[in-house]
């Protein structure tokens, strides 16, 4: 079989409002160029985001009806807590409302100025948790995974001999855990490797150091290891994850993501008298310990999605439908983060719009012609999310302008992958005309959801 088909049925349909080009250039005039200030209504592809945005299963939905609401020991808790032990070998388990609920209370327990929290990408909402606590975050990505364009499997890994080195500077005492992410979102969704995060975890019991997973897309990213990492072919999901969270003493997830939930998260680990401490904040900022911020059934619907995402069929068809994508633009000579990754396709925007110059903006205005172009939204990660200035108020770029393309889990079809092809294709050729964009207002921290922009 040559086709790799959508492993679902339809039963429940929303429909897509269709805009025309004229439409959509005063529409984003109106959201002053930002996409994050589009009404969701007048988006055709929406690929801002897969975090909450996947489509629940028919056994979710029933799951939903089935939530136990009761307090204190619903029936709900305890069926997502088997889960999550079963998959990660972890007894305790904290549900949070999402992923940086339970990334606030384990940097408010663990992080503190002078402190150290490594990883090969911490995703912003780690990086801040653990600023907010006074500690400092340092990525320590593998040097591949710096160079878009270079084909290799494990682009997510994290670079052991520049921590054994960051260890040997700093000392084991002054770093308060290593959190490796995968798939590693800022970094292009690309994977880690076993043996990575085996060899991580060496170190880390080594120096005594905590070893922590950010497990938000880790279905995804034992898919990789399955097709990619000598040894591990044919082997079921299930147990590659197992063994994945065998040499880690806790995790974060955002459960919005890799269960198919709309809402969600939590946080595992195998220590009960550090959990003690966690507990007394979460009763604080979440709830009750066998809810924590969720209802019953938002505890049901994750419990049923963490089973479905390990699916086989389903995987080959989540990461294919990426893969696919890439392939057409391949074709072209498109620009884009190679090779595909877990959840999301990266386009190269600087190499994309070569013209525009990176204090204009060049993420952005890729993001505005895609949305002009074919209605489709996608997320700036270049110098509007991540530059800064300088003392004297000088604008000092990202490292890469990129424009992400995340596809939410189930929800679109490869006639709309087709046509998301279509558009990039179509701005490809007319990308001489497109030109870059000034800020005309920015809030002091996480600009690029308020700003507003014009063109130049
Ligand atoms: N860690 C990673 C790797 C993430 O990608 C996210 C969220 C979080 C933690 C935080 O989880 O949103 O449930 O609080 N990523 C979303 C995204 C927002 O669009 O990539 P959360």
């Amino acid at each position: 079989m040559k086709t790799i088909i959508e492993p679902f049925r339809i039963k429940s349909v929303e429909p897509i409002h269709f805009t025309t080009v004229e439409e959509r250039e005063t529409l984003l005039k109106q959201a002053s160029y930002n996409p994050f200030l589009l009404k969701a209504q007048d988006v055709i592809i929406d690929l801002l985001t897969d975090s909450g945005t996947n489509a629940m299963s028919t056994e979710q939905w029933a799951g939903i009806m089935r939530g136990d609401e009761s307090y204190a020991g619903s029936s709900s808790f305890y069926h997502f807590k088997s889960v999550i032990q079963g998959i990660t070998g972890m007894p305790v388990v904290i549900p949070t409302h999402q992923g940086r609920a339970a990334e606030k209370i384990l940097f408010t327990h663990l992080g503190g100025k002078g402190k150290y929290v490594l990883s090969n990408t911490l995703f912003d909402t780690t990086r801040a948790n653990i600023e907010y606590s006074g500690a400092e975050g340092v990525d320590l990505l593998c040097p591949e995974g710096k160079q878009p364009s270079l084909i290799a499997p494990f682009k997510g890994n994290m670079d052991t001999t520049a921590l054994e080195n960051f260890i040997g500077e700093k000392g084991a005492a002054n770093i308060s855990m290593v959190i490796i992410t995968v798939t590693n979102n800022s970094g292009g969704g690309q994977p880690v490797s076993m043996e990575n995060i085996k060899a991580v975890s060496g170190i880390c019991r080594q120096h005594g150091i905590l070893f922590f997973i950010d497990a938000c897309r880790f279905a995804e990213n034992c898919w990789f290891i399955r097709e990619r990492e000598a040894g591990y072919k044919g082997w079921p999901v299930r147990e590659i994850a197992k063994e994945l969270f065998s040499y880690a003493d806790g995790c974060t997830m955002s459960a919005k993501k890799d269960s198919f939930a709309n809402i969600g998260g939590f946080l595992a680990l195998h220590d009960e008298k550090m959990a003690e401490q966690f507990m007394t904040t979460l009763v604080i900022t979440e709830g009750f310990p066998t809810y924590g911020g969720l209802a019953g059934r938002d505890l049901e619907a994750i419990a049923i999605g963490l089973k479905e995402v390990m699916d086989e069929d389903y995987l080959l068809y989540r990461i294919r439908s990426i893969e696919y994508i890439g392939e057409q633009l391949e074709k072209e000579g498109i620009p884009f983060i190679k090779p595909t990754g877990g959840h999301a396709l990266y386009l190269d925007a600087a190499a994309f719009l070569p013209h525009i110059p990176a204090e204009q903006f060049p993420g952005l205005a890729l993001c505005a012609a895609l949305y002009v172009e074919g209605g489709i939204r996608g997320v700036e990660i270049g110098s509007v999310m991540f530059g800064k200035y300088d003392s004297e108020g000088n604008p000092i770029p990202a490292p890469m302008e990129l424009v992400r393309l995340a596809i939410p889990r189930r929800v679109y079809t490869q006639s709309h992958m087709d046509y998301v092809t279509e558009v990039i294709v179509d701005v490809f050729k007319k990308r001489h005309a497109v030109s870059g964009y000034k800020i005309a207002y920015e809030a002091p921290f996480l600009r690029h959801f308020t700003a507003r922009f014009e063109p130049l």
